[in-house]
């Protein structure tokens, strides 16, 4: 693999573990400020944001990889309302998407077709995790300061559980 790819695959390793973090501190949070439903669905969050970090990591392992650890950055642990909070999901979701991008355009920049293959999970992936963010940001704004409407919401997304994605070009997945 090309250096400049690989220290990139390094650095977005570390912005994973970074988001779990957050999504950890922002279900800390929630569940605090009275939003159950919300803490598990920041929860599912941190589960599937430790899952993109180990997956770039395996497949760092699998083209044979050094990856550069660093020091995981301190998150963000104050929010103002559970709105704050989705519009902050929304916020570090766009940051992500734009570093998966510019990983994408060195992968195809330096030939790496597989690489650039592997990445289209992820890419895909940014536009779900935007996505949802919106539509629960929409919601939140309908409801305003409605306490029954922002409990109904808070119990639609406590629906949410993990599973284990699946990412097309790695070995031995179910
Ligand atoms: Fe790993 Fe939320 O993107």
């Amino acid at each position: 693999m090309n250096q400049d790819l690989s220290n990139v695959m390094s650095e977005q390793i570390n912005k994973e573990y970074y988001s779990a973090f957050l999504y950890l501190a922002m279900s800390n949070w929630l569940d605090q400020a009275g939003f159950p439903g919300a803490s598990q669905w920041t929860y599912a969050q941190y589960q599937e944001e430790l899952a993109h970090a180990q997956n770039l990591f395996h497949y760092m392992n699998y083209r044979d990889e050094k990856i550069e650890f660093s020091l995981i950055e301190k998150p963000d642990s104050e929010w103002q309302s559970i709105l704050d909070v989705f519009q902050s999901v929304l916020k570090h979701e766009q940051f992500v998407t734009a570093s998966i991008n510019n990983l994408a355009t060195v992968a195809l920049s330096n030939n790496d077709h597989a690489a650039y293959i592997f990445l289209q999970w992820y890419i895909s992936e940014q536009i779900e995790e935007e996505a949802s963010a919106n539509d629960i940001i929409t919601r939140l704004k309908l409801a305003g300061d409605n306490t029954n409407a922002l409990l109904m919401i808070d119990d639609q997304l406590g629906t949410r559980t993990f599973t284990p994605p699946v990412v097309p070009g790695l070995p031995n997945q179910a």
